[in-house]
């Protein structure tokens, strides 16, 4: 059963907050049988929620034969520890369930060696409960310090030891991924790297584009380790695309440390492919919280490309969206019905080739109604004019694209087209130059 805090301390709109912390409990495979909304505006440092409220608490798990307590708030161990004996249950808070999310999606070695730790660490500071219960003789049995030695100080000891392993571990894999990169980077592929906060259809976007098989589900977090794979079939020749996991809200500190793997491919990434749900009203919000972490990993300052997924379920279609300079930065698409894709594949090729742009007239025959409509999506068309003879364009775009757009219409006897390299977008008439187009 679930229990909601909201107010004081607590950010975001509490039916979505509320809705989020039920849909993480179901991706931990628990099964909500009852939420309790508690207005915690001073917070109280025994228990975090108030008495009385612990008391509908106790009364309402009762009710539900409930046998754990999620609480959507990062609780003090004496907290969760006061709570437990108050309510005679198991209480597990949000980093605690994260966590356990965290340890049934890791696939890595590294990943699962990073949830381990981040586990041992959450667990060290609750160890403290022990203190009232566990606190028993225990012999000389070996491995033990000696006689005397009491069980929270050997689960302690044990507990430090696996933490000092671990970290062993950790560190050589991290070396040797640190060499892969290298590697990598000596290749000279562009690096893309999907980011966002959770659910918003990384995995599905990932599994699109690539025509792969990422597990891709309705369940938060379906992603905990970075998937690369090859990226094909772009302008720019191949790039590398990696999913990275879930955003949440309130992520816990150590658990950001701790996943510096997977971000990890955020930070070295040439692009950054910033996904959110266009259909969510809190996407900007939602869109803050992701930069903010990005900030904090120092991956703030790679280029990001906006995609607005789920363009499905909005009244929008699918284009490209340019700011003044003409250079792509938003892309409306939908991954889950493949809408919009093409466009994100033409955004890619141009902003990884990073083409400086050309200002051009084009005249498009009548007859070329799709292209003319796909330059519109692609947002390359600053003004239009249409005449007997077709549509006279004044696009801004890399070469490339001309290029394209000429051998598409069949060479110079089909398409009038010229060029200007400077920055005005109506030059005078002998400013023009006629573009080869072979
Ligand atoms: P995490 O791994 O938890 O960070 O999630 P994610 O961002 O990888 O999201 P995922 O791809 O798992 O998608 C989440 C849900 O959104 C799934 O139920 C998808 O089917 C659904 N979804 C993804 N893309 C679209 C879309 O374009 N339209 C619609 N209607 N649903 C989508």
């Amino acid at each position: 059963m679930l229990v909601l805090p909201h107010g004081g301390s607590v950010s975001g709109n509490p039916v979505r907050r509320a809705d989020e912390f039920a849909e993480l409990a179901a991706s931990a495979g628990a099964q909500v049988l009852a939420r309790v909304a508690a207005r915690v505006a001073d917070p109280n440092p025994r228990y975090y929620i108030g008495t009385g409220k612990a008391e509908e608490v106790r009364e309402a798990a009762a009710a539900v034969d409930a046998n754990v307590i999620l609480v959507d708030h990062i609780l003090s161990p004496v907290q969760e520890r006061n709570l437990e004996k108050l309510l005679d249950l198991r209480v597990v808070d949000r980093a605690g369930l994260i966590l356990d999310i965290f340890a049934q999606r890791a696939r890595s070695h590294e990943g699962k060696l990073e949830v381990e730790l981040a586990q041992l660490k959450h667990l060290a500071t609750r160890l403290v409960r022990g203190w009232t219960h566990l606190d028993s003789q225990r012999g000389g049995a070996i491995g033990n310090r000696g006689p005397g030695e009491t069980q929270l100080e050997t689960d302690r000891r044990l507990l430090g030891e696996r933490v000092k392993l671990l970290t062993r571990r950790l560190e050589k894999v991290q070396t040797q991924r640190t060499q892969q990169r290298r590697a990598r980077l000596r290749n000279t592929v562009p690096r893309v790297a999907l980011v966002g906060y959770t659910n918003a259809g990384k995995s599905t976007l990932f599994n699109a584009i690539t025509q792969g098989d990422v597990y891709a589900a309705d369940q938060l977090f379906a992603t905990l380790d970075p998937t690369v794979r090859q990226l094909e079939g772009l302008t720019c020749g191949p790039a590398v695309l990696a999913d990275t996991v879930g955003f949440v809200r309130d992520l816990p500190h150590d658990l950001v440390a701790a996943f510096r793997a997977t971000l990890a491919e955020a930070r070295d990434a040439d692009l950054l492919l910033h996904v959110s749900d266009a259909a969510d009203d809190e996407r900007e919000h939602l869109q803050q919280v992701v930069d903010e972490v990005l900030e904090e990993i120092g991956a703030g300052d790679v280029p990001q490309l906006r995609v607005m997924n789920k363009v499905d379920l909005t009244e929008g279609l699918p284009r490209l969206d340019r700011d003044a300079e003409g250079k792509v930065h938003r892309v409306w698409l939908s991954a889950a019905s493949g809408q919009g894709l093409d466009l994100l594949r033409d955004a890619l090729g141009e902003l990884l080739a990073g083409h400086d742009r050309i200002r051009a007239t084009v005249c498009l025959p009548l007859a070329f109604g799709r292209l003319h409509a796909r330059l519109w999506a692609q947002g390359l068309i600053t003004a239009e004019r249409v005449e007997d003879d077709g549509w006279y364009l004044d696009l801004q775009t890399p070469r490339q694209v001309l290029v394209q757009l000429a051998s598409h219409l069949g060479g110079a006897e089909a398409v009038w087209l010229r060029e200007v390299a400077g920055p005005e977008p109506e030059p005078a008439d002998d400013e023009y130059e006629v573009l080869p187009l072979t």
